[in-house]
């Protein structure tokens, strides 16, 4: 072939130049098309062992779901849901209960579970941050007991935790590892977490953004643990996800940095537009609080940010409105210049700017302002009502049906005060409809752990955790028995100051613990043994204040049952209205306890049942009821 390029004459040459362009193009549209072949090659990965896509054609109409490949089928529940939006066919939690389980036993579990190597990757929208967040996993994490993993979120961050037989201390070890921004609620992340038996790894859009040597080994597991996608689901913790999940793939391999960052680049259709949302909701439907002559506070918590309108008035045309002072999820809406003692009407309208306006709006309402202080009154008392809503909600309605002007709380109104979920569906979901009725007076009890939620949902007056009020010809003031009561401390001196100004006819203090109760085993085995009958620092601390000072009745919980005791002076049973008369009120939906084997000194009447109190001022007399699960009076005393 060679020679003959010596011999071209000049039209020959422009011949072959046209050949040779032709033949270079060629080459040029072959290169490209291997160009394209070599990044297809790249941006193909080998396929995970399980994935999910959400799509109608998986799911069933009982609710069943399959995987991608049909190897395994879960059961969706809950509120969670296909939706079909701009970005094609995606998973909606709307942040109710909602969850796709796959199973719960390991041995059952086992071939599709990774035993050492492993990688999760989804695509997801997070509309509610959560403290912790499950997106999939097969997970317990009770005390110490920590074992299996879950690809998720901690308070926004992108987080994998994983327990591995390298860091068992016994009964397993978890490294919750977290990094890079909190995700953004309304778009799109892609969300993976890796473990090659030495190093986790997270990843969001593709980029690391956490890693950690601290598991080695196999995966620890537990025998039994839900398999889940859309929750943090273990024996005692459910966090549901809020928003939209696509694509989730599971691989029984490490995959590495670059495969990770191809799984982002290949981001399926539905992660091209904006994410479906949940729509416009009350997390927390309307409650009262802080009630004056002339005031109260309308709170809500609503499901994304946005502005919140009160209108109010004397009838149910309203017609003043008042709003919260900006965007977000918690409002306080405080309403003045309203007539003293008055029924009110109001309702709550939430609205959400963005693309197009959402508008949310209560029914309308009910309050009445603090009546006048010659005014006869009701009140109902309530404690314990933790991790119970369907009694807290029997409790709260039958006390509805005494028309209370408020309810004070004795604390523990939720089994664990930092966690939300337990706030939003147990606490304000048992007792919303007495609530947006009728203000409530917290006390901090054991459980609420002090935490910031406590304080988030109530607003009370500075520093909280202690403060008073009046209502009518009585003196209410609350003391946190969970922070120091020693004489020197800021809430006992508070306290004397306080009670020794006092002029009104009544002084109630309510606080969590009891300073007397004839429960069995709190303050030592009576059953085995002695007891103190209470918290010793109580008794030494503020009984004497409380008799010094004139203090007729104080409130607890904690105990879960009900006891009222005789009236008490330096330690003895005296006669009435000589001593104070302490009762005890933990019915409100805690798990109940029981009594000594033997009567105590003090003890008038006890039950062991959920219940709740009622207590109606009228000038010097004050009457005390005692109301069981099903409404009937077990017990009254009327104090004059
Ligand atoms: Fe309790
Ligand atoms: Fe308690």
């Amino acid at each position: 072939m060679s020679p003959q390029f010596y011999r071209v004459s000049p039209s020959d040459f422009s011949e072959k130049c046209q050949r040779n362009y032709w033949l270079w193009l060629l080459m040029l549209i072959c290169a490209l098309q291997f160009g394209f072949v070599v990044e297809a090659q790249q941006d193909s990965l080998e396929s995970p062992f399980l994935q999910w896509e959400f799509r109608a054609s998986y799911l069933d109409d009982d609710g069943s779901f399959r995987s991608r490949d049909g190897r395994i089928t879960g059961s969706i529940s809950g509120d969670l849901s296909l939706k079909n939006s701009e970005s094609g066919v995606s998973l909606l939690a709307e942040g109710g209960s909602g969850m796709l389980l796959l199973g719960e036993s390991y041995s059952k579990l086992k071939d599709h579970l990774p035993q050492r190597e492993l990688t999760v990757s989804c695509w997801v929208s997070q509309d509610e941050i959560l403290e912790w967040g499950g997106l999939l996993g097969f997970l317990q994490d009770n005390g110490d007991y920590e074992k299996g993993w879950v690809l998720g979120s901690t308070k926004g961050q992108a987080c994998l935790a994983i327990a591995s037989k390298g860091a068992d201390d016994g009964n397993g070890k978890l490294t919750y590892l977290s990094g890079g921004d909190p995700l953004q609620p309304g778009r799109w992340y892609h969300i993976a977490g890796s473990y090659d038996g030495e190093r986790m790894a997270v990843y969001v859009d593709g980029k690391l953004v956490a890693e950690s040597n601290d598991q080695s080994g196999d995966i620890l597991y537990p025998d039994r643990a839900p398999f889940v996608i859309g929750a943090y689901r273990d024996d005692n913790e459910f966090h549901p996800h809020v928003g939209a999940l696509q694509d989730f793939r599971l691989w029984k391999t490490a995959l590495t940095a670059e495969q990770i960052a191809i799984l982002h680049r290949n981001k399926p259709a539905c992660a091209s537009a904006d994410p479906p949302r949940p729509p416009l909701k009350f997390t927390v439907a309307p409650w009262l609080q802080w009630a004056e002559e002339d005031g109260i506070t309308v709170s809500c918590e609503t499901s994304m940010d946005c502005q919140v309108v009160v209108e109010y008035g004397l009838n149910s045309e309203l017609g003043k409105a008042a709003r919260s002072s900006a965007s977000g999820r918690m409002h306080h809406v405080k309403l003045s210049s309203l007539e003293k003692g008055t029924p009110h009407f109001y309702k709550v309208t939430a609205i959400r700017k963005g693309k197009g306006e959402e508008v949310l709006e209560s029914p309308i309402l009910t309050f009445q302002t603090k009546t006048d202080a010659d005014q006869a009154f009701g009140f109902m008392v309530v404690g314990d009502t933790q991790n119970n809503p369907q009694v807290t909600a029997a409790v709260t309605d039958l006390a509805w049906g005494h028309r209370p002007n408020f309810v004070i709380h004795c604390g523990d109104l939720v089994g664990t005060g930092s966690n939300k979920r337990e706030w939003v569906h147990e606490f304000f979901a048992g007792a919303s409809r007495l609530l947006q009725r009728v203000p409530i007076y917290p006390s901090l009890g054991n459980h609420e752990q002090n935490a910031q939620l406590y304080y988030d949902y109530f607003t009370l007056p500075d520093p909280e955790y202690y403060y008073d009020f009046e209502w009518g010809n009585t003196h209410f003031v609350v003391i946190d028995t969970n922070k120091p009561i020693r004489p020197d401390s800021d809430q006992v001196r508070w306290l004397e100051k306080t009670l020794a100004r006092s002029s009104s006819d009544w002084k109630v203090v309510y606080h969590h613990h009891p300073a007397w109760t004839s429960d069995e085993n709190d303050y030592g085995n009576t059953w085995k043994g002695s007891s103190t009958q209470g918290v010793t620092a109580i008794q030494k601390h503020l009984v004497p204040i409380y008799e010094k000072h004139g203090v007729d009745v104080v409130f607890n919980g904690h105990i879960h049952v009900y006891e009222r005791t005789w009236p008490i002076r330096n330690g003895k049973t005296v006669g009435p209205g000589e001593g104070v008369v302490y009762i005890t009120g933990g019915g409100g939906g805690g798990h109940l306890e029981g009594f000594a084997p033997n009567r105590t000194w003090f003890s008038n009447n006890k039950r062991v049942d959920h219940h709740f109190l009622i207590v109606n001022v009228n000038g010097k007399q004050m009457e005390i009821s005692a109301y069981d699960i099903d409404g009937r009076l077990f017990d009254r005393i009327i104090l004059d």
